[in-house]
């Protein structure tokens, strides 16, 4: 199956969007709040509806950028959130530096041998000591994905070589049907 541009607006286009949740998860909303440097460089890739970009923007961060291949949701967040830079597009072909990074359901929804390719990416992207935080899951799924699960011990192998892992536990203020299943991260690139 190839996971490109066309199935993922497939997706949107026939409502087959069973991984959106409707909102910011409660543990991202968490992490935000704490969040002081309103003027901070924050990209979301593979954002979807986007709701943690609304989220934000809406709580006076100035400079929030998204990546998606699919065109539908980023309507939605242009329409939402008109402040938020849209980009259509491949986040392994994206430029740019940054400060925060959000992981929200895209690692989950690339093919596992993409992953050393994702951690190059994101240590690209990121300023020196710039902070790749958010929600994985802690399962393997027994059904094809994606969405394709992992483990802390996996997690920790892939990233710890470029980034200092500050935080890697279960996460506590999961949607109910993900608890027990995702943990929060936060990864501060070396
Ligand atoms: C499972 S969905 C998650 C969407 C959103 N983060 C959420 O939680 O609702 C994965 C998203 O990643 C996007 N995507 C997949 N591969 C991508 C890539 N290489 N570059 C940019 N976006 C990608 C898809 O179009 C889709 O919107």
């Amino acid at each position: 199956m190839k996971l490109d541009q066309s199935f993922w607006e497939d997706k949107y286009i026939n409502n087959r969007t069973g991984w959106d949740i409707g909102g910011v998860s409660p543990q991202l909303q968490k992490y935000f709040s704490d969040l002081t440097e309103k003027n901070q460089k924050i990209l979301i890739p593979g954002c979807g509806n986007g709701y943690e970009a609304i989220w934000l923007a809406q709580k006076g961060f100035t400079d929030v950028s998204v990546i998606d291949l699919a065109g539908p949701p980023l309507a939605h967040v242009k329409s939402k959130a008109p402040s938020v830079k849209t980009i259509q597009g491949n986040f392994f072909q994206l430029d740019g530096h940054f400060d925060l990074i959000i992981e929200q359901t895209f690692f989950c929804a690339l093919d596992p041998s993409l992953r050393p390719q994702y951690v190059d990416k994101m240590a690209t992207l990121l300023k020196p000591k710039g902070m790749l935080a958010g929600l994985l899951f802690s399962i393997e799924f027994d059904r094809e994905g994606p969405p394709f699960g992992g483990s802390i011990k996996e997690y920790r192998q892939l990233f710890e070589d470029q980034f200092d892992l500050i935080t890697l536990s279960p996460a506590l203020l999961s949607i109910k049907p993900r608890l027990g299943n995702e943990v929060f991260f936060e990864f501060r690139k070396k």
